[in-house]
């Protein structure tokens, strides 16, 4: 396992996690990295660690640069255990380093999460001095925990983002111009989606603070490291971070006999008509991860269920849950779907999207068994007049 050298002195030294396909959750269909930096200065400064299965070929990957024995700091960006699981581990072979967290966060992770480690704590504006190289803390809270920051490097230009900014991706690339560039921002957005997109004013703060700097590099906690597209992810966490919404709908639905379904093509036709792009999902058939990357900048959200036992389905009852988690912004919304008898799921979807902070554009659309052509003409025409 050897180092990457990524500027002059500064190595890349993370782990490549091919085939991670779940985390907490979220599909990541593509692997991950964790990645961690290493910088030879007077001071010798790890940038976080990797997940705790990954340690030894961090170890072997700094091994190939210096003695870990060397190591003076160990800047922990982030507790969660992808960036820190291996620290207990790092902190054996390199037992004169200390620790950077911020205050008082970091400092209640880290001992929450592996007891007390010897550590010194920052808070904003806070700097250090690695010798030829400062280092600038920026903690960026809910980025993606209480704890995390980013660090900056003047000298460098160099952003050390942890989570912001990545995506999980599995590549033996390292930069963003060396990888396909529509799967790099699919899977950003993506990223951004599952486990930022609460966190949206959170983002527009970090975003500010970040504003002055000149940056050469963004190198992220997961996946590849920018150099040539950096104005294109800082556009696109803008627009994510501001709900800034393109002219597009997402059809979410399920169907127990293909009744709910051809209400849900009659509302596809009908923005169609209209030549608004459509995302089309079959809940049975797709991931809540990919549907929430498509609802991130959609305008129109159509949720349809059935009923079933005086229900929504429980798959809609699920995606109704993680979407609530995740709070989408200025969502135009509105509920669908058939029934036999009873027919409570439509009100109680179209509940839940309020719950969720949507706006309701259109009356819930309720229809007994099997929709007549008639019908789905009307529901057509109704998408159209919205
Ligand atoms: Fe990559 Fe929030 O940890």
């Amino acid at each position: 396992m050897q180092a990457l050298e990524i500027q002059k002195g500064i190595y890349w030294v993370g782990a490549i996690d091919w085939s991670m396909r779940s985390f907490h959750g979220y599909q990541t269909g593509r692997g991950t990295t964790y990645n961690a930096y290493l910088i030879i200065d007077e001071k010798i400064t790890l940038i976080d660690t990797v997940k705790e299965l990954f340690a030894d070929e961090l170890l072997a990957r700094i091994q190939s640069v210096i003695d870990p024995a060397k190591i003076d700091y160990i800047i922990s960006s982030h507790v969660e255990p992808d960036h820190s699981g291996a620290l207990p581990f790092m902190l054996k072979h390199c037992p004169n380093a200390k620790i950077i967290t911020t205050l008082p966060n970091g400092e209640k992770g880290l001992k929450g999460h592996y007891g007390i480690l010897p550590y010194q704590g920052v808070k904003a504006g806070d700097t250090l001095s690695i010798g030829q190289r400062t280092l600038q803390f920026v903690p960026t809270p809910m980025l993606h925990w209480p704890d995390s920051m980013v660090t900056y490097c003047p000298e460098e230009k160099i952003l050390f983002s942890n989570d912001a900014f990545g995506e999980h991706l599995a590549s033996s690339q390292r930069f963003d111009d060396e990888v396909d560039s529509p799967t790099l921002m699919y899977e950003c957005q993506k990223y951004y989606a599952n486990i930022l997109m609460l966190y949206g004013r959170q983002a527009q703060t970090a975003l500010k603070a970040l504003s002055g700097l000149e940056i050469k590099l963004i190198a992220t906690g997961h996946g590849v490291i920018w150099r040539s597209h950096i104005p294109e992810i800082m556009a696109k966490y803008q627009q994510w971070s501001s709900s800034e919404n393109e002219e597009r709908a997402v059809i979410v639905f399920d169907s127990m006999w293909h009744s709910t379904e051809k209400m849900a093509r009659a509302i596809a036709e009908g923005f169609a008509q209209k030549n608004i792009p459509v995302g089309f999902y079959d809940i049975k058939e797709n991931h809540l991860s990919d549907i929430l990357t498509d609802i991130l900048t959609a305008k129109y959200l159509a949720v349809g269920s059935p009923t079933i036992n005086n229900q929504m389905m429980p798959t809609i009852a699920s995606f109704l849950c993680y979407l609530k988690g995740l709070a989408p912004k200025n969502k135009k919304a509105f509920a669908f779907g058939s029934y036999g008898w009873g027919g409570q799921s439509i009100g109680l979807v179209e509940e839940e999207l309020k719950a969720c902070g949507c706006e309701i554009v259109l009356d819930k659309i309720r229809l007994a068994n099997v929709p007549t052509a008639e019908q789905l003409a009307k529901i057509t025409n109704q998408i159209t007049d919205l």
